[in-house]
């Protein structure tokens, strides 16, 4: 469904990333972890189209991603989640969600909210609270939420649980599972939750330095510990 080839970027004359290939399959929750400053952060905001790449090839579903700035590739069908700014704090619970939908009409916006909602229903009771005031958790479970009102089919997300207890960790991550089970979407999930993260994703790559060190499944991961420690030494 996404395939990303031979990526190279960075920041002005910084080189970041150096030929990372990555491939994310339809129905995939697909994760990369590897160490700070590694270029986690760098890859994401490059297949979404909020810096230039300086050459490779990205894909979804056959359409070239290149050159693409976020909403069009928001309209492609692929929703990203940032690293860290949440929500809006001064805004309702509603009016970030209505942020989300900006590419949508307001018929298709109103039906889209309702059936967010049902996903989240502890949000439901919170519309029209401001989302600044809402549990750490709760933010990040908006977050998401207002990723999801474009329909999206593949959803990138950056470190989702950065801040959250470990239960809240637990109940966001059940929360992905939930949505890649139940509605089918697939997922590019960047964590620094290790042990987690490798729990609900089917395949893995490190990052290291900017290259991509390991693929392979999560499974596969979780009982060889040697390779954890190589790629986070
Ligand atoms: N806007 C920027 N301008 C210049 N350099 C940047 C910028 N953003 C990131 N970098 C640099 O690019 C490198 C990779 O950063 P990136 O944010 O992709 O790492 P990361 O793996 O996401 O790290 P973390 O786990 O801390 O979030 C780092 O050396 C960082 O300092
Ligand atoms: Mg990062």
């Amino acid at each position: 469904m996404l395939e990303i080839k031979n990526l190279n970027t960075g920041y002005d004359k910084k080189q970041v990333l150096f030929d990372a290939s990555i491939n994310v399959k339809r129905g995939e929750i697909v994760s990369v972890i590897g160490p700070n400053g590694s270029g986690k952060s760098t890859l994401l905001k490059a297949v979404c189209g909020l810096i230039p790449i300086w050459s490779g090839e990205m894909l979804l579903n056959g359409k070239k991603l290149n050159g693409n700035e976020p909403p069009d590739n928001l309209k492609l069908g692929m929703s990203f989640c940032p690293q860290g700014n949440r929500v809006f704090d001064e805004l309702s619970v509603k009016e970030n969600l209505d942020v989300g939908g900006y590419i949508l009409n307001k018929a298709k916006l109103s039906l889209r909210i309702n059936e967010v909602l049902e996903i989240f229903p502890m949000l439901k009771e919170r519309l029209n609270q401001e989302a600044g005031s809402l549990s750490g958790g709760e933010q990040q479970m908006l977050a998401v939420a207002r990723a999801l009102i474009p329909e999206p089919e593949i959803l990138l997300l950056d470190e989702p649980s950065l801040g959250l207890a470990p239960y809240l960790v637990k109940e966001l991550f059940d929360k992905l599972v939930e949505l890649n089970k139940q509605l089918g979407i697939t997922i590019l999930i960047v964590e620094q939750k290790v042990n987690d993260v490798l729990e609900i994703s089917n395949r893995t790559y490190g990052l290291k330095l900017g290259r991509i060190a390991y693929e392979g499944t999560s499974e596969d991961l979780i009982n060889n510990k040697k390779i954890l420690k190589e790629l986070f030494l």
